[in-house]
C-alpha cells in the first residue's frame, strides 16, 4: 500500500479541484457564450460523456505536449523525439522537422529486442518477404502460416505449459479469453490494480466480480470465504467455477505478484489461477520464464498462463498456454482466434526468433546476458534512485519503477524537465492510477549501459530539484512561518501557479 503523507494528499487535492473550479467556471462562460449560436444538434444527447470530456478538455489538453510524443526511430535505449510546437497553447501540437536523440526511460524493451538485432532482424526481413506482412484471413480460414504454428509451439515450450494459443493483440487476449472461459453464474476475483484489458474481459463475461485488495493474500482468502460460503447472488447456488485473475509484475507499481501464497490459497479453495504475465515473461526469472522461475512456483500450479509479446520479445501479439484440452476448446470458440486477423507473419517470427536468443539456440550466450543485465541494471538503478530519497515503488528483479510525484503540477514539470535534458520519461495519471497517486514511470531495459543510467540518475535528480516543492517542502524550510490557515491556503495558491 502507498501511504501519501497527510499534507501531500491536501496540496494535491486542492490543486485538482482548483482545476477543476476554473475549468467548470471557464466552461459556464462558454455556455453562455455559446447560447447565442443556434446548435445544429437540437435534440441529441451529447455523444462525448460529462465528466470523462471535461477532464480531457480542462485537464488532460493542458498537459498533452507530455504525452503522446511521436517518435521517429526504434524504441531503442536511446531514440529519436520529434519536436512539436503549439500556436495555441498546446490545445493543438505541430510536429517540426527537428527531432531530439534521447535516452528512452519509457519503452517495454526489457531484454533490447525492440531494436535492431544480429539474429531476429535477418530472420524478420524474409519471413515479410515470404509471408508478406498480413495473412488477411482469420486462423480457421486461410491466416494459419507454419510460423503461427511453430510460434504456438515454441511459446508452450518456453513457458512450461502443454499447448498455446496466440493472439495478435495483448489486449484482446485477457478482453476475449475471458468471457470465453467463464460466463454468468461464475465468479472471478480480481486484484484492485489488475489491467484494464483484465477489468474489461471481466465485466464482458457477464461473471461475478469481486476485487480483493491488491497484492494481498490475505484478503483474496477472505473474499473467497465469504464468497463461496454466500454462493451466486439471490439463488445462493454454488458458483459455477471461480477464477482469481493476477499479474506476474503490475506494470503501474512494479511490484512482483505474491503468487506463491496465492497459489496456494487458490488449491485450498479449488479456484483456477489466471496469471497475466505481460510484463513478466521473458524479464524476470533465471532462463526469463516470468514470475514462476522466479518465485519457485510449479506451472502446472497455474491454470491459465497469460503473456503478451509487446514487451520483453519487441514485437506484438499475446498468449494463452494451459492444459492441451483448454487450448483445444478456446481455438473452437474464442472469437478473437475465429473472427480476427491472424498476428502478423514478421511479428510472428520476431518473437520465435527472441526466444530462441532468450534460450541460447542461437548458439551465442547472448540471451543469458540480456537476461543478467536487465537484472542488474534494474537493481542497480532502483537502489540508486532509493538512496537519492525518491519514493520508488516495487519489488527488486523488477525493471518497472515508478517515482510517486502526487501533485498534478509536478507531472509536465518533471516530464519537461527531462525531455530538455534529452531523457524521455513516461508520467502516469488519473485515470491509469488512483487520483491522487500519479508517478513517473521508469522502466529500464537491458541495452541500457552503465553510462545511460548515470546520466538517467543526474537528469532526474536535477528535474526533481527543479519541480516545484509541495507545501510539506516549504513549510519545512521556511520555518518562521507560522502555520496559520490564511498563510498555508497563500502557500498553496503560490505552489498551484509555480506549477501551471
Ligand atoms: C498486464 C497487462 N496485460 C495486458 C496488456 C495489453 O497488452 P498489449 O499492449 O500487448 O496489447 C498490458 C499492456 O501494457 C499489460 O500491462
Ligand atoms: C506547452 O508545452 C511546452 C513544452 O512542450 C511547455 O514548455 C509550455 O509551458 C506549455 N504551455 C502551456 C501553456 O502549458
Amino acid at each position: 500500500m502507498i501511504t501519501i503523507p497527510y499534507l501531500t494528499a491536501l496540496t494535491t487535492y486542492f490543486s485538482y479541484g482548483l482545476l477543476f473550479a476554473f475549468g467548470q467556471f471557464r466552461d459556464f462562460f462558454r455556455k453562455i457564450f455559446d447560447w447565442w449560436h443556434a446548435s445544429n444538434l437540437e435534440g441529441y444527447a451529447p455523444i462525448c460523456l460529462g465528466l470523462e470530456d471535461f477532464y480531457t478538455r480542462r485537464l488532460y489538453l493542458r498537459i498533452q505536449d507530455c504525452f503522446g510524443r511521436p517518435i521517429a526511430s526504434a524504441p531503442d535505449a536511446w531514440f529519436d523525439v520529434v519536436e512539436r510546437y503549439s500556436n495555441d497553447n498546446n490545445k493543438t501540437l505541430k510536429r517540426t522537422d527537428k527531432i531530439s536523440r534521447c535516452l528512452n526511460l519509457g519503452s517495454y524493451n526489457y531484454l533490447g529486442f525492440a531494436a535492431a538485432d544480429e539474429y531476429c532482424t535477418p530472420r524478420v526481413i524474409d519471413s515479410l518477404c515470404r509471408f508478406s506482412a498480413s495473412t488477411c484471413s482469420t486462423r480457421v480460414e486461410g491466416g494459419t502460416t507454419t510460423l503461427h504454428k511453430e510460434l504456438e509451439e515454441c511459446v508452450a515450450n518456453f513457458v512450461g505449459k502443454p499447448a498455446a494459443v496466440v493472439f495478435g493483440m495483448g489486449y484482446v487476449t485477457n478482453s476475449a479469453i475471458l468471457p470465453v472461459i467463464i460466463g454468468k453464474g461464475g465468479l472471478i476475483i480480481s486484484d484492485s490494480l489488475n489491467h484494464n484489458s483484465i477489468v474489461n474481459g471481466a465485466r464482458g463475461s457477464g461473471a461475478t466480480i469481486r476485487v480483493f485488495q491488491h497484492n494481498t493474500p490475505s484478503h483474496l482468502e477472505k473474499v473467497l470465504r465469504e464468497q463461496i460460503a454466500d454462493g451466486q447472488p439471490r439463488t445462493h447456488r454454488p458458483w459455477k467455477k471461480i477464477i482469481v485473475v493476477v499479474e506476474g509484475i503490475y506494470s503501474m507499481e512494479g511490484e512482483l505478484c505474491k503468487l506463491p501464497e496465492i497459489v496456494a490459497i487458490c488449491k485450498k479453495y479449488k479456484a483456477y489461477v489466471y496469471l497475466d504475465e505481460a510484463h513478466s515473461i521473458g524479464a524476470v526469472g533465471k532462463t526469463g520464464r516470468g514470475v514462476c522461475e522466479l518465485l519457485g512456483v510449479d506451472t502446472a500450479d497455474v491454470d491459465i498462463m497469460m503473456g503478451t509479446f509487446t514487451k520483453s520479445f519487441g514485437s506484438c501479439g499475446g498468449y494463452i498456454a494451459g492444459s492441451k484440452e483448454l487450448i483445444q476448446y478456446l481455438k473452437y470458440t474464442c472469437p478473437a482466434h475465429l473472427y480476427a486477423t491472424s498476428i502478423s507473419p514478421p511479428a510472428a517470427q520476431q518473437i520465435i526468433s527472441s526466444i530462441k536468443v532468450i534460450l541460447g539456440e542461437d548458439g551465442s550466450s547472448r540471451g543469458a546476458q540480456k537476461l543478467a543485465r536487465i537484472r542488474e541494471n534494474s537493481n542497480f538503478f532502483r537502489s540508486e534512485l532509493q538512496k537519492m530519497g525518491f519514493e520508488v515503488l516495487g519489488d527488486n528483479d523488477s525493471p518497472v519503477m515508478p517515482i510517486m510525484l502526487y501533485n498534478p503540477a509536478k507531472i509536465p514539470a518533471f516530464s519537461r524537465e527531462c525531455l530538455k535534458q534529452n531523457v524521455a520519461v513516461v508520467t502516469v495519471a488519473f485515470p491509469a492510477t488512483p487520483l491522487l497517486l500519479a508517478r513517473a514511470r521508469i522502466c529500464i531495459s537491458a541495452s541500457h549501459t552503465k553510462e545511460d543510467l548515470l546520466k538517467a540518475l543526474e537528469v532526474i535528480t536535477q528535474s526533481a530539484s527543479f519541480v516545484p516543492d509541495c507545501i510539506s517542502e516549504i513549510l519545512n524550510r521556511v520555518q518562521y512561518v507560522r502555520v496559520s490557515k490564511c498563510y498555508l491556503i497563500l502557500l498553496m495558491i503560490i505552489s498551484f501557479m509555480a506549477g501551471y
